[in-house]
C-alpha cells in the first residue's frame, strides 16, 4: 500500500497540517483544507501547465498528461481525488479524452472515469470518512448520449450531470441512463454556477470539491469567484501558444482548426482592477517539476 512515488522535497508549506497520521501522506507530506463554506463547497481545482503556461498541446496530445510526463504529478491527483467529496469536471474534458482514446488506441475506447488509482489513497478517503467517489460534468448544450461513455456506468463510482432546463430536458428525451441524477441550475445555454454550488452543498452535502478543470469550467468558475484554491504543477516544457502547422490534428479539430492553445484559464478574465489576488500556500519539488498551492486571498 505505499505509494510508488520519490518524496516530493519541501521547499515551504503553510496550509493547513493533516490531523490524521496516514502512509498515504508519505511521500507528499502533510495535507489538509479548511472548512466549507455555508452555501458552497470549499472548491480546490488542480492543473498541470508548462513554464510557459500552456494546459494543452491540443491535436493527439491534447490530454494533461501529455504536459504532466510525471508519476509524481498523477498519484498528487489521487490524494487530492482522497480528499474531495467530488471532482468537477467541463464535458469537453470528457468528450475530448474520449474521442483520443478511440482515434489514438491509447486508453479505454469509452473514455476516462476520473477515479483514484493508488490504493493507498483509497484507504485514506476511508479514513478520512469520505464517501464513495464521484464524478459530476457540467454541461449547457448536454449534446452527449450518456450510453457512450464508461463513466456512467456507475460500476466505479457516482456520475451526475449539471446542465440547465433546456439541457435536461434534452437528456430526458434520450431516455438513457435514468439513473445519472441530473441538476439544473440556470435556462438555457449556460450552467448557473453559483446556483449549483448552493445545491452541491446544501441538497448533496459536498463540503469539499476538486475541480479538474477543463481550462473553459475553471475560467467560468474562477470569474464567478468560486474557486477557493489552486494547485498547480509546473512541467518542464516549454510548449507555446500559438499551434504548430505541423502538428497532426485530432478528429474534433478537423472542421475547424484551433489556432491558440489554452492556459488553465479559458474564459472571460479579468481587468486590472477586478484581478484577485492569491496567496502562495506551499512550493514541492520532484525532480524538475514545481507543485504549488495558491489560496484566493
Ligand atoms: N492541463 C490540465 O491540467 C488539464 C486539466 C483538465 C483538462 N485538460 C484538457 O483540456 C481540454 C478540455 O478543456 P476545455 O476547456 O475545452 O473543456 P472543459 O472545461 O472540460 O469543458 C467545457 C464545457 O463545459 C461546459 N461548461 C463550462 N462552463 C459552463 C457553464 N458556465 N455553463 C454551461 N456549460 C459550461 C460546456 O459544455 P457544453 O458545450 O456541453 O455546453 C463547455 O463546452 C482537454 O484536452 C483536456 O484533456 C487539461
Amino acid at each position: 500500500m505505499t505509494p510508488i512515488v520519490k518524496p516530493f522535497e519541501v521547499l515551504f508549506d503553510v496550509a493547513e497540517r493533516s490531523t490524521l497520521d496516514h502512509p498515504a501522506y508519505g511521500p507528499y507530506g502533510s495535507l489538509a483544507f479548511p472548512a466549507a463554506h455555508r452555501d458552497r463547497p470549499w472548491t480546490y481545482s488542480n492543473f498541470v501547465q508548462s513554464i510557459d503556461g500552456v494546459a494543452s498541446f491540443g491535436g493527439l496530445h491534447a490530454s494533461g498528461s501529455d504536459i504532466s510526463r510525471s508519476a509524481e504529478d498523477r498519484w498528487l491527483m489521487d490524494l487530492l481525488r482522497a480528499h474531495a467529496d467530488a471532482v468537477l469536471l467541463g464535458v469537453n474534458t470528457l468528450v475530448e479524452e474520449t474521442q483520443l482514446a478511440r482515434q489514438t488506441g491509447r486508453g479505454n475506447p469509452r473514455g476516462p472515469v476520473y477515479a483514484i488509482a493508488d490504493a493507498g489513497c483509497r484507504d485514506l478517503r476511508v479514513k478520512l470518512g469520505r464517501r464513495r467517489e464521484m464524478n459530476i460534468f457540467v454541461t449547457g448544450a448536454a449534446a452527449l448520449n450518456l450510453a457512450d461513455y464508461a463513466v456512467f456506468d456507475g460500476e466505479r463510482l457516482d456520475a451526475l450531470i449539471i446542465t440547465t432546463e433546456v439541457g435536461a430536458q434534452r437528456l430526458a428525451e434520450r431516455k438513457t441512463h435514468p439513473h445519472v441524477r441530473v441538476i439544473v441550475a440556470g435556462e438555457n445555454q449556460f450552467v448557473d454556477l453559483p446556483q449549483a454550488m448552493r445545491v452541491l452543498r446544501s441538497g448533496l452535502r459536498i463540503e469539499w470539491l476538486l475541480c479538474e478543470g477543463g481550462p473553459t469550467l475553471y475560467g467560468y468558475m474562477a470569474r464567478a469567484g468560486l474557486i477557493d484554491e489552486k494547485f498547480v504543477t509546473v512541467s518542464p516544457l516549454e510548449i507555446g501558444l500559438q499551434i504548430p502547422p505541423e502538428q497532426a490534428r485530432s478528429e474534433a479539430e478537423q472542421k475547424s482548426r484551433p489556432k491558440f492553445r489554452p492556459t488553465t484559464f479559458n474564459a472571460p478574465g479579468f481587468t486590472f482592477e477586478t484581478a484577485p489576488a492569491w496567496r502562495w500556500m506551499s512550493c514541492r519539488r520532484a525532480g524538475d517539476h514545481q507543485f504549488n498551492r495558491y489560496r484566493r486571498a
